[in-house]
C-alpha cells in the first residue's frame, strides 16, 4: 500500500505511504487518484485530508523514476493535482515534518492547507539542475510573493513552516497546528469546519486563482538574472526558474504552466542536469560496498586517537572534535604537540571571527581534545588514526606499539597516502583491524576520505568506518590497495599529460586556463603550486627507479631544482606575492621550458584548448577504467564521486567518466588512439584500457 485510506466519520483521510519520505511515484500517484475517487463517490464524506505517514509529508517526485515511462505514466504528478484542484469536496493538505519538491505542489494544489510547525519547507528542483515542473512555480509565488518564492526557487534551501506562518499576509498555510502532535485532530477539526461552510456554497479556494503580480517585474526580473548568472555559472537551472516564475506573473495561470512545463523538459535533458542526478544517486551509492551486508553490527566508536599532530594529523582531529567525539592526539615531542593544538585553535578561532561558530561550542570542542605523548594512554580508543611522517619504517614502528597497546577490536587505520596498507598491516598481529583512511588536505575541509581496504580488512571494520565517515560528514569512497588509491593513480596520468604538453608547446598558464575553463577549479599548474611541486618530485624520482620505462617530462623536475615548489617558497610555475594566492606567470619558467624544448629538439605547436582538455581528462578517463577493471573501485561512479569532491572536477560534468558517457565512449576511445600516435606523448598509456575497448565494441557505457 502506498497511500491509505480511512474514512473518520465525515472526513476522508489520505495518508501517503511510500517510505523512507512518501516519494510520489507512480503507485503512490495512483492510490492517491483512487483515494480521491474514492471520496468523491462516498455521500457521507464532507471533506477530504491528504497527510504522509511516517517522517514526512512527501519529499517530492521519485527521481529514480526520472528519464524512465514511469515518471510520464498516468496519473503524472500534474494530473493528481489537478484530481485534487478539481475535487468537488474540500481537499486539506495536513503537512508535517518534510514538505519538499512534488509534496509542495501537491500541497499547492489542495484547497487548503493546515502544517504542523517545524515542518521543512522546500522546493529543491535546482540542487538537481530542474526546476519545480509540477506548478510550483506558478503557485507558490502567489502565496508568498514573488521575492520570497524565487528565493526557495532558486536557492532550493528549506524554510521552516512556522516562519512561512509568521510573515503577514501569506496564503501557504491557512493554519498552524499548535505542534506536530496535534495536526491530524486540527486537521480533521479544520476540515469538519470548511466542509460545513462549503456546504452553504461557493466555490472551492484554488491557488491558482490568486492574483500573482510584481510592482517592478521587469527591473525585478532583471535584477533577478543578474544575481544567478554570477551565482550559477555553469547551471542553466537558476535562470529558467527566473523564467518561469516571471512567466506566472505575466498573463494566464495555464500560459505560465505551460511555460513552466516547457523549461522544465529542456532542463531534464541538460546534460547539467543528468550530472546533477547522477551525483545524486553516485554519492548515495558510495557508501554501500558489495560484500558487505547492510545489517552488519557496528563497532562502537566513542573514543579517538590520532597520531601526529602535523598539517594531516590536526585536519583529522578536527573533523571528530566537530563531531563530539573525543580525541587524543599522540606526539614524539611536547613542541610537537603544542604547534598541533595552537593550529587546532587558531582554525576554530578563525571560525569565531568569522562568526561561523560560536564560542561557546568552540570551548566545547577543544575541551574534548587531550594530549599524550605515551602510547600507553591510547589503551582505551576505539579507532586509531596514524597521520607520521610518511615513511615506512616509521608506520612500522607506529603499527608495532599500537599493536601492543591498544584493545582488542580497536580499529588501527593510516593515512597513508603511497604506502602498501596490506604491508602497514603485516606489522601487527591483527591485520583485520587495519584500514586505510585517507583524508584530504586541509582534511577539516575536504568532503572527500577514501577509505583503503586491505586484503584481511574485516567487513564489520569497513561498515564501521563507513559510518563513523558519516558521522564526521564526510564523503566516503572504498579503494582496494595501488599506488596512489584511486584518486592519485589517476592525478599522476594526469600530470604526466600537462608535462608532455609543455614539452610540445604550451605555457603552464594556457594548460591552466583551457581546463578552468572547462570547469576545473584549478588547473595542474596552479594546483602543483598549492600542493608543493616537491611531493611530485618525490614521486616521480621513485618512479624513475621502480618504472624505468615510464615516460615523464622531466620540466617538473627542472623547476623543482631551481627550489620552485610553489606557493610555500612563493615561486613555482608561477610566482604569488607575500600572503597571496594569485598566481603571476614567471618569464624565467617560460624561458626555462622553451630551453629544455629546445634541448629535446622539439618545434613547438599551437595546441588546442580542445587539444588540452581531452588528453587530460581522457588520461583520468584511461586510467580510471584500468582501476575499475582490476577491482580498485566497486564502481564507475564511486570514481566519478572520487574526482568531484576531492579534485576539483566540475560538477556540471559529473566526474570523468560520467563525461566520458555523455562524450561518447567511442570517440573517447578514438581520440586516445589519436593520441598515441604523437611520438612526443606515450603512446602505450593512450592504448584504450581493456574494459573500455570492450564498453566500446558492446556499445555500453561506464
Ligand atoms: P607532517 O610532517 O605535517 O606531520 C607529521 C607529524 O607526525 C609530525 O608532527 C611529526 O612530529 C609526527 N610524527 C612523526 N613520527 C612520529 C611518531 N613516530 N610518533 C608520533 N608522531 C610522529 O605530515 P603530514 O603532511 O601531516 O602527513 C602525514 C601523513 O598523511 C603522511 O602519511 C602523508 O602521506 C599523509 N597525507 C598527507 C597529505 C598532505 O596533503 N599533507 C594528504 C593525505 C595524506
Amino acid at each position: 500500500m502506498t497511500a491509505e485510506y480511512k474514512v473518520h466519520g465525515d472526513v476522508a483521510v489520505i495518508t501517503l505511504n511510500n517510505p523512507p519520505v512518501n516519494g510520489l511515484g507512480l503507485a503512490t500517484r495512483r492510490a492517491l487518484v483512487a483515494g480521491l475517487t474514492q471520496a468523491q463517490a462516498d455521500a457521507a464524506v464532507k471533506a477530504i485530508v491528504i497527510t504522509g505517514a511516517g517522517k514526512a509529508f512527501s519529499g517530492g517526485a521519485d527521481i529514480t523514476e526520472f528519464g524512465t515511462d514511469k515518471a510520464l505514466a498516468e496519473p503524472s504528478l500534474h494530473t493528481a493535482i489537478a484530481a485534487v484542484e478539481q475535487c468537488a469536496k474540500p481537499v486539506i493538505a495536513a503537512i508535517h515534518s518534510v514538505c519538499m519538491g512534488g509534496g509542495l505542489e501537491l500541497a499547492l494544489g489542495c484547497h487548503y492547507r493546515v502544517a504542523a510547525p517545524g515542518c521543512s519547507v522546500a522546493l529543491p528542483e535546482v540542487k538537481l539542475g530542474l526546476l519545480p515542473g509540477a506548478g510550483g512555480t506558478q503557485r507558490l509565488p502567489r502565496v508568498i510573493g514573488v521575492e520570497a518564492a524565487l528565493n526557495m526557487i532558486v536557492s532550493g534551501e528549506p524554510v521552516k513552516s512556522e516562519f512561512i506562518a509568521g510573515v503577514p499576509g501569506q496564503k501557504l498555510f491557512d493554519r498552524l497546528a499548535a505542534s506536530p502532535e496535534s495536526l491530524a485532530e486540527e486537521a480533521l477539526a479544520f476540515a469538519r469546519s470548511v466542509a460545513e461552510d462549503h456546504a452553504k456554497g461557493g466555490p472551492l479556494p484554488l491557488v491558482r486563482n490568486l492574483p500573482c503580480k510584481h510592482p517592478q517585474g521587469d527591473a525585478y526580473f532583471q535584477f533577478a538574472r543578474n544575481m544567478v548568472k554570477g551565482m550559477a555559472k555553469n547551471f542553466p537551472a537558476p535562470a529558467k526558474c527566473v523564467d518561469a516564475v516571471e512567466a506566472a506573473t505575466k498573463g494566464k495561470f495555464a500560459d505560465g504552466l505551460a511555460a513552466e512545463r516547457d523549461l522544465f523538459i529542456q532542463l531534464m535533458w541538460s546534460s547539467e542536469s543528468r550530472a546533477l542526478r547522477h551525483l545524486f544517486f553516485a554519492e548515495r551509492a558510495a557508501s554501500k560496498i558489495p560484500d558487505v551486508p547492510a545489517d552488519t553490527p557496528l563497532r562502537a566508536i566513542n573514543a579517538v586517537a590520532v597520531i601526529g599532530a602535523g598539517t594531516m594529523g590536526g585536519g583529522i582531529a578536527m573533523n571528530f572534535l566537530n563531531a563530539g567525539i573525543p580525541v587524543k592526539m599522540l606526539e614524539m615531542k611536547p613542541e610537537a604537540l603544542e604547534r598541533g593544538v595552537a593550529t587546532i585553535r587558531k582554525n576554530y578561532e578563525a571560525q569565531v571571527a568569522k562568526k561561523k561558530l560560536k564560542q561557546d561550542k568552540y570551548e566545547q570542542r577543544m575541551a574534548l581534545l587531550s594530549t599524550t605523548l605515551d602510547y600507553a594512554d591510547l589503551k582505551d580508543a576505539d579507532l586509531v588514526i596514524e597521520a607520521v611522517f610518511e615513511d615506512i619504517g616509521v608506520k612500522e614502528a607506529v603499527f608495532k606499539q599500537l599493536d601492543a597497546v591498544c584493545k582488542p577490536g580497536a580499529i588501527l587505520a593510516s593515512n597513508t597516502s603511497t604506502l602498501d596498507v596490506n604491508k602497514i598491516a603485516s606489522f601487527t598481529a591483527r591485520p583485520q583491524d587495519v584500514v586505510g583512511l585517507h583524508f584530504f588536505s586541509p582534511a577539516n575541509v575536504m568532503k572527500l576520505l577514501e577509505v583503503v581496504r586491505g586484503d584481511k580488512t574485516a567487513k564489520d571494520v569497513m561498515a564501521t568506518v563507513m559510518v563513523v565517515a558519516k558521522k564526521i560528514k564526510k564523503t566516503a569512497v572504498v579503494s582496494g590497495v595501488c599506488d596512489g588509491f584511486i584518486g592519485n593513480r589517476m592525478i599522476e596520468q594526469y600530470g604526466r599529460q600537462g608535462g608532455f604538453l609543455l614539452d610540445e608547446g604550451c605555457t603552464p598558464a594556457q594548460v591552466d586556463r583551457a581546463i578552468e575553463k572547462f570547469g576545473f577549479a584549478m588547473g595542474p599548474f596552479r594546483m602543483g603550486d598549492l600542493a608543493g611541486n616537491d611531493i611530485g618530485w618525490a614521486i616521480r624520482k621513485r618512479r624513475y627507479v621502480e618504472k624505468p620505462d615510464m615516460k615523464y617530462s622531466k620540466t617538473a623536475d627542472l623547476l623543482c631544482e631551481r627550489g620552485r615548489f610553489g606557493q610555500k617558497t612563493g615561486a613555482g610555475w608561477y610566482d604569488y606575492l607575500p600572503g597571496k594566492r594569485d598566481a603571476i606567470p614567471n618569464a624565467e619558467v617560460e624561458q626555462m621550458i622553451a630551453e629544455h624544448r629546445q634541448a629535446l629538439g622539439i618545434t613547438p605547436r599551437k595546441i588546442s584548448d580542445e587539444e588540452i582538455v581531452q588528453r587530460l581528462v581522457f588520461s583520468l578517463v584511461n586510467e580510471a577504467a584500468h582501476i575499475l577493471e582490476e577491482g580498485i573501485a566497486n564502481k564507475a561512479s564511486d570514481i566519478d564521486v572520487v574526482y568531484i569532491f576531492g579534485y576539483g572536477f566540475p560538477v556540471h560534468r559529473g566526474g570523468p567518466l560520467n563525461y566520458a558517457n555523455e562524450v561518447g565512449l567511442f570517440n573517447v576511445a578514438a581520440a586516445m588512439q589519436r593520441f598515441a600516435q604523437n611520438p612526443l606523448d606515450d603512446a602505450n598509456f593512450w592504448q584504450p584500457a581493456p574494459l573500455l575497448a570492450r564498453l566500446v565494441a558492446e556499445g555500453k557505457q561506464f
